[in-house]
């Protein structure tokens, strides 16, 4: 299960594993923003309430754009973030700068 949390309103939606959470999230129709879809724009930019473990790992796009402090505090950008499994609990916030 992904819980998506956008601005105004939770959409939930099945985990696909290989996916990530901007393709789930759009797939769903939640209320998510994203540009580029490559790592760069950061519109997507996200944070992972439960479930970074069900996550691959950060990938180097997202080291490359977001701050140490921003990984650390379980950020990440939803385009690169990766589900592991079709089992897998995430809930995350979008949380875009602007
Ligand atoms: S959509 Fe641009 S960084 Fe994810």
């Amino acid at each position: 299960m992904i819980i998506l949390q956008g601005r105004t309103r939770s959409t939930e939606t099945q985990a696909v594993q290989g996916k990530t959470l901007l393709e789930l999230a759009l797939s769903a129709k939640a209320e998510w923003g994203s540009s580029c879809q490559r790592g760069t724009c950061a519109r997507c930019r996200c944070l992972i309430v439960q479930g970074m473990d069900q996550l691959e790992p950060v990938t180097d796009g997202e080291w490359d754009r977001l701050e140490p402090e921003e990984l650390d505090e379980g950020y990440r950008l939803s385009c690169q973030a990766v589900v592991r499994s079709n089992d897998a609990t995430v809930e995350v916030q979008h949380k875009p700068y602007f």
